[in-house]
């Protein structure tokens, strides 16, 4: 029977959660990734091969489900060869529903030619029911370091003391389960923030004092920034400049906002950021 949930990005910060919250609620999953062999054995989970680089992957993942989990790949600035033609073989397959995690200020983002804006238009005039969930910048970003794995012993942005309304994966991950669980999501797009916006010092500074050493905010040029990337070696010419945007963005105040839709959908106050630290804080010794 066609019952199960379709979840791209199985593996990811909100994938990993997602996937418990849903099996814990008694449901069955078909989690995506290309590396199923990694996929921890999970009663309840299927881990299937999915790729967006590969369509013929596609109509396989969707066999024997009815709904969809819609994770684009971070910084898919083609989501009309990805996202967009999964949609459609989604729709022909009958699925009924689909979740699409976007992100906050994808206004802006679009006109760097991003493409999630556009993927939203496609699956609201899709005709098929959807939620859309717009999150702001993920608190575990800092966990791999935002410019590199190995630079977890300092923090280096070209965002200056400009504020960030952070919110845990872990979050997001309770609100899409809820969206896919409960009635009366449907229609809807809500943007997903954590409950207070920070800068880079005052989350160094939190980081430091859960950690008890320092791990000093250190504001670079964009070019410093780009000189980093290239150094590291893992993102395109165009992911830079993308990320270039969001960093601009974040120093023009895009991303400051803080909204209520976590608490309303998950009925308890979002993750903090000290919070965070203090579940993370392994990952920083
Ligand atoms: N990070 C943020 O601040 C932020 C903010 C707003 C929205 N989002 C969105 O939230 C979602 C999850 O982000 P995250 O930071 O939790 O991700 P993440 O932990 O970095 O994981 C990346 C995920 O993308 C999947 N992926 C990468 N390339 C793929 C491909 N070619 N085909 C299929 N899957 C592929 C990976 O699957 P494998 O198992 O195959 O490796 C993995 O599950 C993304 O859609 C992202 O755009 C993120």
């Amino acid at each position: 029977m066609s019952n199960k949930i379709l979840v791209i990005g199985a593996m990811s910060n909100v994938g990993r959660p997602l996937i418990k919250f849903l099996t814990n609620k008694g449901e069955y999953i078909k989690a995506a990734t290309r590396n199923p062999s990694l996929y921890p054995a999970t009663l309840g989970v299927e881990a299937i091969t999915f790729d967006f680089d590969k369509p013929e992957t596609y109509m396989p993942a969707l066999e024997g489900t009815n709904r969809l989990v819609l994770m684009p790949r971070g910084l898919d600035t083609e989501p009309e060869t990805t996202a967009i033609p999964l949609i459609d073989q989604a729709i022909k397959m009958g699925i009924h529903y689909i979740v699409l995690i976007s992100g906050i200020a994808i206004e802006e983002m679009e006109k760097e030619g991003y493409g999630l804006l556009s993927l939203e238009k496609y699956l609201i005039s899709s005709g098929i029911d959807y939620t859309i969930l717009r999150p702001s910048w993920f608190m575990s970003l800092f966990i791999r370091g935002f410019i590199n794995p190995k630079q977890k012993d300092r923090i280096c942005l070209p965002v200056e003391y400009a504020k960030i309304s952070f919110i845990d994966p872990y979050d997001v991950a309770a609100v899409t389960a809820s969206t896919l669980i409960e009635t009366g999501h449907q229609g809807k797009t809500y943007t997903l923030t954590g409950s207070e916006a920070l800068s880079l010092q005052e989350c160094a500074d939190i980081i430091s004092q859960g950690v008890e050493y320092n791990i000093p905010y250190i504001p670079i040029t964009e070019d410093e920034m780009r000189h980093e990337y290239k150094t590291w070696g893992q993102m395109s010419s165009k992911q830079i400049e993308y990320m270039m945007w969001f960093f601009k963005g974040v120093r023009e105040g895009w991303y400051t906002d803080i909204y209520s839709s976590v608490s309303e959908i998950i009925k308890r106050e979002p993750i903090t950021f000290k919070q965070f630290v203090e579940k993370n804080a392994d990952i920083w010794k």
